[in-house]
């Protein structure tokens, strides 16, 4: 998959879909050749063009006025030392000086990929499948090592970035922004999806044209956040859902993050993806090295469903991991919208009594059942039961006896102002002496660069999850972070510690997944503020946005669906009209929505109807027969709500013998149009039947003549479901 060809100085990462090309330039410049569709054989003919530029200068000790850094292609370029572009790297010296200008020093490539240390990452199951090279770069008056580091899969459209830095000199240095990757590309036009939002409107798939200048997608949060999610997709002008090329990128990082998109003088395009440099130092001393975290590129000829598909795979089957990786994930009852923190034992036994003839597998038992919570402003790092409200044991074994698995919520990073353990360490919370902490929610972050710190809460959790029987965690985390600064170190590492703070948070996640493989883990931060690969590593789903108003969730699912897979993605039924928006949406499409993830209820199942519970006993019917298709098979966005009224979703088997369909309107308006939707991904020699009509149709057909929606459907919000075997 890896080579080098020693005459040209080039390597060379292929596989049978991609290559990627890159070479030593002289003066030991690494320069950027190529990455997209396989190259059956790269002959060296593309070569940088030189050209003497005005106010570009030139190497050091060069009277070439025709090699300038300012314009070469490069794979990681320097600060401060000729190229005026972006740097990947800053590193103050100890005499002040901000220059770093890396040489190709040696490289190696081995087989597999290695872990790294303290983060989360995408891995092999067997040497095979992947090859890494490492190319170590030198900066001779600093004597730092830089190494860039590349794997390649054998069958995946996918080349993964990190890099490390290694201080080889006598004094210590300050690391002031170090990405995990830099991409330079030539000349071209292209067009850059992201994904923005916002607190309860999270990846909203948003498309904009490149010009020259520099476009950020950056969180400054400590968080991935609701905000911009840590990706960037380049794609042609005539890139859509299913043709031209998309190149993603996608930072398995959960903290402070930024992916910048520089157009340069002459159009070609520098990508530089890592943690943010927004308030960043690190110190390192002589003999120490820093890691950075993982940035993952994919790239797809197929449009952005094709890109779609290399993430959904990738991440399904080689970031996620453990026990529940391909499980069946059970459907959930909630209790958050249909109780908030008004509960005690008898009001959780009425949910297990309601949710267990109607087929719900799990009881969820949210926040509220600690310390003494009753609203969101105490209690939040103390993790013991609050027993004037609730008899956890007895309440899990009630759930188990009913024969349903029973989860619980934790938000283990927090603090709250009124709690045993500030009162005890009121250090232990980020914050400057002196300074008043900026409150959310009304709760402070705990120093999680503190080992004791983040040991303490493991401890008990331990404990609970040692006394009650516990089959699933959601891992809450409802503020982002602000007075970053600990108590706890000298004032030369405090820039480290907005990192070291999501070290921690990892740590803490490594030592509960290691130490309880059978509990099922949920990631959740305020809805979808922390829907990221990092997250993913430990937590094979998360909760994608507090807003469970089905009309706001076809957006969120659509936008989070571009990156990550549907096994990732809970989706509930919650009450009409919405708590959040008011809207009010049939029970059916909701449940449709909310089918298309990984299902369950957040509502008061007392309060339902007898026809509404007729149809959850339905719906869950539907669900358990076709969910693992729904967690598991491939999915494509056919219509999406970003640019159309309708939206329609394909679930296919891989062995393309079985598909759903899953079809909506948003708006009903008299135009009275006739929507004609195209399936994709069938075998067009087979036939399939709709299982909803008994009708039969050719694959060819479904594929090509399409499928007309319901015409006589009149309302906002409708959906239809067709379920395909093939015959
Ligand atoms: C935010 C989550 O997204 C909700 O589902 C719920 O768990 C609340 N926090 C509880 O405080």
């Amino acid at each position: 998959m890896i080579t080098f060809d020693s005459q040209q100085q080039v390597f060379n990462l292929s596989n049978s879909k991609i290559s990627y090309l890159f070479s030593i330039e002289e003066g030991g410049l690494l320069s950027h050749l190529y990455y997209g569709p396989r190259i059956r054989h790269y002959h060296g003919e593309r070569r940088y063009p030189r050209i003497d530029r005005g106010f570009s200068g030139n190497l050091p000790h060069s009277k070439d006025r025709t090699y300038s850094k300012d314009d070469l292609l490069q794979e990681y370029s320097g600060n401060n030392t000729g190229d005026y572009r972006l740097p990947a790297i800053t590193v103050k010296g100890s005499d002040g000086a901000r220059f770093t200008d890396f040489r190709y020093d040696s490289y190696r490539i081995i087989d597999g990929k290695p872990a790294l240390p303290g983060l989360p990452s995408s891995y092999v199951k067997d040497n095979d499948e992947a090859q890494t090279l490492e190319v170590n770069l030198k900066d001779a008056t600093l004597k730092l090592t830089l190494t860039l580091v590349y794997s390649i899969y054998k069958d995946r459209a996918v080349v993964t970035r990190n890099a490390r830095l290694q201080n080889n000199s006598n004094q210590p240095i300050d690391i002031e922004k170090i990405a995990s990757m830099q991409l330079d590309l030539t000349k071209h036009d292209y067009d850059l999806v992201y994904l923005p939002g916002q607190y309860a409107l999270e990846r909203q798939t948003r498309r904009v044209a490149l010009n020259q200048g520099i476009f950020e997608i950056s969180s400054r949060r400590d968080s991935s956040s609701h905000h911009m999610n840590p990706f960037a997709a380049l794609v042609d002008k005539d890139t859509d859902e299913f043709h031209g090329n998309a190149l993603g990128v996608l930072l398995v990082y959960s903290g402070n993050h930024k992916i910048s998109i520089e157009r340069d003088q002459i159009d070609q395009t520098r990508l530089i993806a890592g943690i943010n440099d927004f308030n960043f130092s690190w110190h390192l001393e002589p003999g120490e090295s820093f890691q950075t975290p993982e940035a993952i590129t994919v790239f797809s000829t197929k449009g952005l469903n094709g890109m779609s598909q290399i993430f959904h795979h990738l991440l399904r089957e080689r970031v996620a991991r453990g026990k529940f990786q391909y499980a069946d994930r059970p459907i959930v009852i909630n209790n958050w919208e249909a109780t908030f923190f008004d509960f005690n034992d008898q009001k959780l036994d009425e949910v297990v009594k309601e949710a267990k003839p109607l087929g719900i597998e799990m009881f969820v038992l949210d926040d509220g059942w600690f310390g003494h919570r009753n609203d969101d402003n105490s209690s939040l790092g103390d993790w013991f039961v609050n027993k004037d409200k609730v008899n956890l044991k007895r309440v899990a074994k009630q759930t188990h006896d009913a024969g349903m698995k029973f989860g619980l919520w934790f938000e283990p990073e927090m603090i709250s102002v009124d709690s045993d353990l500030y009162r005890k360490h009121p250090d232990w919370a980020l914050a400057e002496p002196g300074r008043g902490s900026t409150l959310s929610r009304n709760q402070l972050v705990l120093d999680f660069s503190r080992p004791e710190v983040v040991d303490n809460i493991f401890q008990q959790m331990c404990k609970i999850l040692d006394a009650v029987s516990i089959d699933y965690i959601k891992w809450d985390c409802n503020r982002n972070l602000t007075e970053v600064y600990s108590q706890a170190v000298s004032p030369d590492h405090e820039g480290e510690i907005a990192h070291r703070e999501i070290l921690g948070v990892y740590s803490l996640m490594d030592r509960l997944t290691k130490r309880y493989p059978n509990i099922l883990f949920e990631g959740c931060s305020g809805g979808g503020g922390r829907f990221d690969a990092g997250i993913l590593y430990y937590m094979p789903q998360s909760w994608p946005s507090d807003d469970t108003d089905a009309a706001e969730r076809l957006k969120i699912q659509d936008g989070t669906s571009l990156v990550y897979p549907i096994s990732s993605m809970s989706a509930h039924v919650s009450v009409s009209p919405n708590q959040q928006t008011g809207r009010s949406i049939s029970f059916k499409t909701r449940g449709d929505v909310a089918m298309a993830g990984v299902f369950g209820y957040e509502l008061d199942l007392a309060k339902l109807t007898d026809d509404e519970k007729q149809q959850v006993k339905k719906q869950i019917a539907f669900y358990k027969q076709h969910r693992h298709l729904i967690q598991y098979g491939d999915f494509y966005r056919l219509e999406s709500p970003f640019t159309s009224n309708t939206v329609a979703w394909e679930f296919v088997s891989p062995d393309k013998s079985e598909a759903l369909l899953f079809m909506f309107r948003q708006q009903h308006t008299n135009r009275m149009e006739i929507v004609n939707t195209k399936m994709v991904a069938l075998d067009p020699q087979r036939d399939y039947s709709d299982m909803t009509s008994d009708q039969v149709f050719g694959g060819d057909e479904l594929m090509n003549v399409g499928l007309y929606r319901d015409p006589k459907h009149v309302g906002d919000y409708l959906s239809e479901v067709h379920y395909f075997k093939e015959v």
